[in-house]
């Protein structure tokens, strides 16, 4: 059965501390808080409902399951996996514009106004994280792989969705905006950065997973994501680099009206399990 939480104790556990408790110089993401109304324009072409399911089969979810979305954002993933899984959902976002987002969406999920550094959820507690788009993000990845393997049960699984540098390289909105491409491969931690995160705070088996969906986007959908920012990545983008991409795509419409671009979601799923045996530590 389902347990969902508004305020107060989360599936019948108080949280460990509340919204105010996050460490100064964490909190609300700059970027985000100016976007959050908007966020969901740039998130259409994305397989919610494939990624929930392969979340399920890889975490083994079932009704007894509790599951939180880290960095859930305006609730995607969250309500994706809550849809499509009979698992308990909760949701946690540093940026309170965004979380408002989700919360307007559904009470089905539980919303919490936190940052992964310092999950307010009790130890060894959750069968699952996911966690969608985010690690790139993270101030201190470090110590947030150390609290997901704290808040997670013995053999509970760590689910990121991210993109390798070996995909960044093929990504086709690259081919419109090439200045971007080299900033994505600074900020995105490759597939070794994650293997040093979870491996050395004591995950077990960490799986990479790389996949590619074939998508088509209208090159209008592409020019409204890269002016409006949409996507973080084209938040570094100079005005030059931004009129050259929108320009081609632009010249690429007049010559195909309404044919859109194969712009594949390209997406690496890290997995890590926490040891069965390890104890985790009581806070
Ligand atoms: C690109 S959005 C992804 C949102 C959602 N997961 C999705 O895929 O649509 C990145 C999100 O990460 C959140 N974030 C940034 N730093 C974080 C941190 N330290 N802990 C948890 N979430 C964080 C931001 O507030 C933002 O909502």
């Amino acid at each position: 059965m389902k347990r969902v939480i508004d305020e107060g104790p989360l599936w019948g556990v108080e949280l460990l501390w509340g919204p105010h408790e996050v460490p100064s110089g964490l909190g609300a993401v700059r970027g985000f808080e100016e976007i959050a109304r908007e966020y969901d324009r740039g998130r259409r072409g994305e397989a919610v409902e494939f990624w929930a399911k392969e979340t399920a089969r890889l975490a083994h979810l079932d009704g007894e399951s509790l599951v939180l979305d880290l960095g859930c954002g305006t609730g995607i993933y969250a309500l994706g996996i809550a849809r499509g899984t009979s698992a308990s959902m909760c949701g946690l976002d540093p940026t309170a514009d965004m979380l408002a987002q989700a919360k307007a969406k559904s009470k089905a999920v539980s919303w919490l106004n936190a940052v992964g550094e310092r999950i307010p959820i009790r130890s060894g507690v959750l069968d699952c994280i996911f966690s969608s788009q985010v690690w790139h993000h993270i101030a201190d990845r470090e110590g947030t792989a150390e609290e997901c393997l704290r808040a997670l049960r013995p053999g509970g699984s760590l689910v990121i969705r991210t993109i390798s540098h070996e995909q960044l390289r093929r990504k086709v909105v690259f081919t419109y905006f090439p200045e971007i491409l080299s900033h994505q491969l600074e900020v995105y931690p490759s597939m070794e950065d994650f293997d040093r995160y979870f491996g050395d705070v004591g995950f077990a088996s960490i799986e990479h997973l790389s996949y590619a969906l074939e998508r088509y986007q209208l090159p209008s959908e592409l020019i409204e994501i890269a002016e409006r920012r949409l996507w973080s990545m084209f938040r570094p983008i100079t005005p030059e680099g931004l009129e050259r991409g929108v320009s081609e795509l632009r010249r690429y419409e007049a010559g195909h009206p309404g044919r859109p671009i194969r712009n594949d979601e390209t997406i690496t799923l890290v997995v890590a399990r926490k040891p069965k045996e390890t104890p985790s530590i009581c806070r």
